[in-house]
């Protein structure tokens, strides 16, 4: 029986795996006294319900609880995720900003449509969001990145966003000559900065539940823009 090195490789790829499963296995899910959602409460339109729950998820001490997963998917329909900050919500709907040049905005620029998920483990509660994406034109997007604070706008004035990277180091160049810029210029233009409003036509609302009996409840829009609700089985 050969004990070579191949073998040997092969052996700590096989703990190393079994570690990991163990760990998986080990972490805990809601760990914590979960709220009580009762759905009979839930409001006529959701926009409320996701203001209120992105509330106490922050005193509830979720971090970044403005952070979002966005799904957008490309010509094809092929899919693509991504984690985008939370400009607003409002009556037109759930606000992020990015590149028009990025993946995710030549994706939205081919179809219009993305779902956007939260997840707020210290509240045990989850939010979808699936809708139409328009983007905002530019002196409302620009207007939005003004209120946000100087590190964004250098961040956003040093662009190519998803654009291959030749080096780190050419990274650190125009970081630096955006941070000049930014402070030098703080209304200077980004051309393809974009703010981005998705017009939800479907909320899901999850509340989990420690025996498991999670509350699901959905919010679909009608032709005629009013919301109806039902629950889901878990
Ligand atoms: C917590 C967090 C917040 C982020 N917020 C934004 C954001 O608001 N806008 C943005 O363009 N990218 C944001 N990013 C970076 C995106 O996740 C992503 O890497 C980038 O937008 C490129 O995505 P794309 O290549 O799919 O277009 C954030 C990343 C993290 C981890």
């Amino acid at each position: 029986m050969s004990n070579g090195p191949d073998d040997d490789r092969q052996q700590g790829q096989d703990e190393r795996q079994d570690a990991f499963r163990r760990l998986l296995r080990s972490l805990p899910v809601w760990d914590t006294e979960l709220p009580h959602f009762d759905p009979a409460t839930a409001p006529d339109d959701p926009l409320p319900l996701f203001q209120q729950w992105l509330s106490e998820a922050a005193r509830a001490g979720s971090i970044e609880p403005h952070t979002m997963s966005l799904a957008t998917a490309d010509a094809s329909g092929r899919p693509s995720v991504r984690t985008v900050m939370l400009h607003d919500a409002d009556e037109r709907g759930w606000h992020f900003a990015t590149h028009r040049t990025s993946r995710k905005g030549r994706e939205l620029a081919a179809r219009p449509e993305a779902a956007l998920a939260f997840y707020w483990p210290a509240v045990g509660r989850q939010v979808r969001v699936q809708g139409t994406v328009t983007a905002a034109d530019a002196a409302e997007s620009r207007a939005d990145l003004g209120k946000r604070s100087p590190g964004a706008l250098a961040a956003a004035l040093v662009g190519h966003q998803s654009e291959e990277l030749p080096s780190y180091a050419e990274l650190e160049r125009a970081s630096d000559a955006a941070r000049e810029r930014a402070h030098r210029e703080p209304d200077a233009p980004v051309d393809s900065w974009t703010l981005y409003v998705l017009s939800a036509d479907e909320v899901e609302f999850f509340q989990g539940d420690a025996r498991r009996r999670h509350v699901r409840l959905v919010y679909r829009r009608t032709d005629t823009g009013a919301w109806t609700t039902r629950l889901l089985w878990p």
